[in-house]
């Protein structure tokens, strides 16, 4: 219904610092602002999965099944929402069916609502077990479209898509437009066409990196979007979300009044407001972040991946090749089949373009991911790959065209034998099975954090009584 209330998920736990201090909020600094939070009535709070997971072991001497019981513990009323990779669940290669399941159904038992999926290359096949795994844990399943601009990405290319993901079950529709790549107008066409083609909800996402994105939501809504995603202003903008505040003011007293209180956004605003200062402070908020990138607008190509071509070609000497290599960029994508520019894609594409620009010859060296993405290790790429280029960089190995897991035996058992000596709770397998040896780094930490605090026991004890 174009009348209804445009609804509001706040990022601000999960994409909002992971898109603007590289995943690093620590627990403690949420749990004051929780219960504020969950007084809001937004439709959803993006708090958990993405790279929030990895974080929190790697970084943070955190363990993130923990962190979600305590987030759920607070937020009683509000839907707790979790971004997940398809096959690769929140890690970084293709998993056996049966961790995808685990993983899915210790999610939603340790309180996650609405769990977003997506894939990186749109194969929907990649998708399956994890919508299956939702719906059989009565999850709420948010089938994610990858938002990117290619000649053969267009409007009906995205409709077709978003019936086939409603006729896989999904309970609503993201468009995830991770770049920032989606124009205002064009974002009103491909919401009208969603609209007209699907009946589950619409969602919306995208990020400031260009500086259209509030725009955009606006397009979006006139076009009838059902729930858009924001952060609180002072983790909004740049390369975060739009901020909450502005939309909700927008739109108020319209017939898509959010109906949220600005008076409460505030008080969120103001708790955050002093960490964003402790942030750039300590420099993990970097100002050029903030910025508009109008790079992103020139050459559609994501603002990380970007900085991350110009670093290589730094790297190697040859910083006055980037115009050449954002020229390859293109060319290379159409070679293998017009992946959209995600992680891992976008560095994928990115470093070989980067290797044909300096090496003065196109495919002389090509990577071992490129190679995986030709033969079709991450799936069915949007453009079947012309059979002479696959043979000039796979040689005579076979393509596979099956769903990459069919080619994955179960594994779980396996997993659990390896981790079994720290298996502390059930969801250890599944910290292991992700991240190996960064998560047995974070048990051992555990062990050694439990251990003085026994004896810290003690000590106080003999103190107390002695003997
Ligand atoms: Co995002």
């Amino acid at each position: 219904m174009a009348n209804s209330p445009v609804k509001i998920t706040e990022t601000v736990l999960r994409d909002s610092h992971q898109s603007l201090i590289a995943t690093r909020m620590t627990t403690e600094e949420m749990l004051p602002i929780l219960e504020k939070l969950d007084q809001v009535g937004y439709h959803s709070l993006e708090a958990w999965g993405g790279a929030t997971f990895d974080s929190c072991l790697r970084f943070l001497n955190e363990d993130p099944w923990e962190r979600l019981n305590k987030i759920r513990a607070t937020v009683k009323n509000t839907k707790l929402q979790m971004l997940f990779r398809g096959q690769n669940i929140l890690g970084y290669r293709h998993y056996a069916d049966d961790v995808v399941e685990y993983f899915v159904q210790r999610s939603i038992a340790n309180g996650i609502d609405i769990i977003r999926i997506f894939d990186a290359l749109n194969d929907v096949r990649n998708l399956k077990t994890a919508i299956n795994a939702t719906k059989k844990e009565n999850g709420h399943v948010q089938a994610a479209i990858s938002y990117t601009i290619s000649p053969v990405h267009n409007i009906p290319s995205y409709a077709k898509l978003a019936k086939q993901l409603e006729e896989m079950g999904a309970d609503s529709i993201c468009i995830k437009d991770m770049a920032g790549l989606l124009l205002p107008y064009e974002a009103y066409d491909l919401v009208k066409a969603l609209k007209e083609t699907v009946k589950i909800p619409i969602q919306l996402h995208t990020h400031y990196t260009s500086g259209i994105a509030s725009m955009t939501y606006l397009k979006a809504i006139e076009a009838g979007v059902d729930i858009v995603d924001t952060a609180i202003s002072p983790m909004a903008l740049g390369t975060s979300q739009p901020p909450t505040e502005p939309i909700v003011a927008t739109l108020k007293g319209t017939e898509r009044d959010t109906g949220l209180d600005l008076e409460k956004l505030s008080e969120i605003a103001k708790y955050f407001a002093p960490l964003r200062e402790k942030y750039l402070k300590s420099g993990q908020l970097n100002p050029k972040v903030l910025s508009v990138d109008i790079n992103t607008l020139l050459y559609q190509v994501p603002g990380g991946m970007l900085s991350n071509l110009v670093s290589q070609l730094k790297e190697a000497g040859k910083e006055d090749k980037l115009l050449e290599v954002l020229e390859e960029v293109p060319r290379v994508r159409e070679d293998a089949g017009y992946p959209p520019l995600v992680t891992p894609t976008s560095q994928i594409v990115g470093t070989q373009a980067v290797f044909n620009i300096i090496l003065g010859e196109r495919y002389k060296s090509v990577t071992k991911e490129f190679k995986g993405i030709v033969k079709g290790e991450y799936g069915k790429t949007p453009v079947e790959i012309s059979p002479e280029f696959r043979k000039k960089i796979i040689g005579d190995e076979t393509p596979i065209t099956c769903r990459p897991a069919d080619n994955i035996p179960a594994e779980l058992d396996k997993l659990r034998a390896e981790a079994a000596q720290y298996i502390e709770r059930e969801e250890d397998v599944l910290s292991y099975a992700l991240f190996g040896n960064v998560a047995e780094k974070y048990f051992e930490y555990r062990k050694m954090q439990k251990y003085k605090i026994d004896n810290a026991h003690a000590d106080n004890e003999t103190k107390v009584h002695p003997v």
